[in-house]
């Protein structure tokens, strides 16, 4: 047995070494760049249509990048795609046709180096992600999603364990009592022949469901299933109640944000500027919209929404106020008045994209909730992303705080942000 114990240890150390080997060439074959160029780059120009761990508009990057090793292609890829597809590269066209031809943006200002420091990026954070992944797995996850499936399929085959061991005592139990039986020299044939007569006097249905419900133990294995079914529906439906996420109302006017914000590329400060400098994100007034639609597609009835909105003429080019009747469009997100979110200070402090809570809004003909707004949500993302501190002020003057409690200053709440407005007002 030692020996053999041995063999295999050996065996496997030499499988170890053999794959540190492989991997060891391989990560050198790799690429090289700088991945903290590559991260600012990455979030700058992909983060609209690519996560590192999860499939958006375009593939997951991490696995896509752990697939397709080839860096030349890749490097190519990233800054023209579409010269490769028009040149029928065949792994090109693989996976353009695998993404329904929706086609990724020309990256033609991005050097060859960036390009590296990006793949980089995505390759040491892919490999972080799956190294925390192994490292940290279970206590968070469970805190973080309620009551997890382990413990309801654990449950489940308790109950039929329990089921199980219930038949077979049921079994045993049968046959004690019937040696009694016979012990008492009371004949279990007369007994028998006694309920044959009785069953044959009503219907075979019948006789089921009373053998049935005579069966107390199946009776509370029904009951027990129910009451765990009916439980499990019931706390599923507590906690979505008041979720909306997918909610997609129809709105009054056919605005498409496909159309404006993604084939026209409009930016959504253009109509959304509030979000970059308060907390609401507002939506723009119909003059913004008459910065076009003066010209552009006078004829359309949905166009003449807004004219009529707005009180306009378009034969006499005039406004008049009194004619005026402010459409009315449906809101979409809605937190409740207890929570205080602010948008200035997610995407401009926060440097989060739009579409990292919105989703791909450019890709909508109508705007609907793609994430659930839940607490847990803002929690979640709150734990996972890091602050960037450098260059801000807000950080700046925390930092300072901290080095005067150290030498043992005085630190007033003042200095910590507390005649700030936003602190005080909504
Ligand atoms: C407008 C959306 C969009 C943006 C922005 C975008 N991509 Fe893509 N990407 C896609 C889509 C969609 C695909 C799938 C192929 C297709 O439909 O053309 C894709 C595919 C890819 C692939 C897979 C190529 C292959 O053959 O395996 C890589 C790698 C990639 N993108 C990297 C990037 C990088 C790096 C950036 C940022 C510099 C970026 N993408 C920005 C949409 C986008
Ligand atoms: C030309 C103006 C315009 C541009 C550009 C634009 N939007 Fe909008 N947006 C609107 C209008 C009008 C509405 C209200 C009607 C609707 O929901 O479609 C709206 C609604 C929304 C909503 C839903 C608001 C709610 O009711 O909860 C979100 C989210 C949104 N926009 C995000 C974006 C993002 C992200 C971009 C950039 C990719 C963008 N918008 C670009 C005009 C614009
Ligand atoms: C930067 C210019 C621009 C702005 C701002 C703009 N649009 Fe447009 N919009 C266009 C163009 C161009 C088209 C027509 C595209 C085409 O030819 O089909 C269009 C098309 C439309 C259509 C489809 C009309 C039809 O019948 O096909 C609707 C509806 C519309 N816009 C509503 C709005 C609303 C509402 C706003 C303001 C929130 C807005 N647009 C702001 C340029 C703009
Ligand atoms: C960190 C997540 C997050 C980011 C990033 C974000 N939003 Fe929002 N957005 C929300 C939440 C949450 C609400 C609901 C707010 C409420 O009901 O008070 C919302 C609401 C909105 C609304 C509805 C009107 C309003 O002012 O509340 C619009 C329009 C909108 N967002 C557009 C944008 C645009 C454009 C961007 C990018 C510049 C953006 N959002 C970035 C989370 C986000
Ligand atoms: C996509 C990630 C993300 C989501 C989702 C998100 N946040 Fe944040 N939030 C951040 C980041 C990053 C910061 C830190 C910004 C900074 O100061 O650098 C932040 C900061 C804040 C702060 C300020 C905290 C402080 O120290 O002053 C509040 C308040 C806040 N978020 C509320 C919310 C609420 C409410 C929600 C959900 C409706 C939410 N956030 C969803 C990323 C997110
Ligand atoms: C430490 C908390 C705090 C800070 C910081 C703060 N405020 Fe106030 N503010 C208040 C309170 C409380 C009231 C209400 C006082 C009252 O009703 O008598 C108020 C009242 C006001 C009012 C009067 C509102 C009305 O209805 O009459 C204005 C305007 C105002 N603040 C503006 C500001 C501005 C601008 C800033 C930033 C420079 C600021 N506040 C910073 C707490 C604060």
């Amino acid at each position: 047995m030692r020996s053999f114990s041995l063999i295999l240890k050996q065996f496997s150390r030499s499988v170890l070494l053999i794959a540190g080997f492989a991997f060891g060439s391989l990560s050198v074959a790799h690429a090289q760049g700088d991945a903290a160029k590559g991260e600012a780059l990455f979030k700058a120009n992909c983060t609209a249509c690519h996560k590192i761990d999860q499939e958006m508009t375009g593939p997951a990057l991490g696995p896509q990048l752990t697939e397709e090793t080839d860096d030349k292609y890749l490097v190519q890829w990233i800054q023209n795609n579409q010269a490769l597809i028009a040149a029928k590269n065949p792994k090109a066209l693989a996976i353009y046709n695998k993404y329904q031809q929706k086609g990724m943006t020309v990256f033609s200002s991005l050097s060859e180096g960036d390009v590296t420091n990006i793949i980089t990026y995505i390759r040491e954070d892919w490999k972080k992600i799956q190294e925390d992944k192994a490292k940290a797995p279970a206590p968070s996850a469970a805190a973080e999603s309620g009551p997890s499936e382990m413990v309801v399929f654990g449950l489940i085959g308790i109950i039929i364990i329990a089921f199980i061991v219930i038949l077979v005592l049921n079994r045993v139990v049968g046959s004690l009592e019937r040696v009694l039986l016979k012990n008492k020299d009371l004949l279990v044939e007369d007994a028998l022949a006694a309920e044959a007569a009785g069953t044959a006097a009503i219907d075979a249905r019948k006789a089921f469901i009373a053998k049935i419900l005579k069966n107390k133990k199946l009776v509370f294995f029904i009951l027990v299933s129910g009451t765990i079914a009916m439980g499990s529906w019931g706390w599923e439906t507590l906690w979505n109640t008041n979720v909306h996420q997918g909610y997609q109302p129809v709105q009054p006017i056919k605005y498409s944000h496909e159309l404006h914000a993604g084939v026209m590329k409009i930016d959504c400060q253009y109509c959304h500027s509030g979000a970059y400098k308060s907390k609401n994100a507002s939506i723009p007034s119909l003059n913004v919209c008459m910065n076009c639609h003066k010209v552009v597609k006078t004829e359309s009835e949905e166009i003449h929404k807004i004219y009529d909105a707005l009180g306009y003429d378009p034969k006499t080019q005039k406004y008049d106020s009194t004619m005026a009747k402010p459409i009315q469009w449906v809101r979409i997100h809605n937190l409740p008045d207890l929570a205080y979110f602010n948008h200035s200070q997610h995407v401009k402090v926060g440097g989060i994209k739009c579409q990292q809570c919105h989703g791909p809004v450019q890709t909508m003909k109508e705007v609907y909730q793609y994430s659930p707004l839940t607490m847990k949500w803002c929690i979640q993302c709150h734990k996972r992303t890091e602050v960037n501190g450098k260059g801000n002020a807000y950080y700046d003057s925390i930092l300072a705080a901290h080095d005067k409690i150290k030498k043992g200053e005085k630190v007033t709440a003042a200095v910590l942000g507390g005649i700030e407005c936003g602190k005080c007002h909504y």
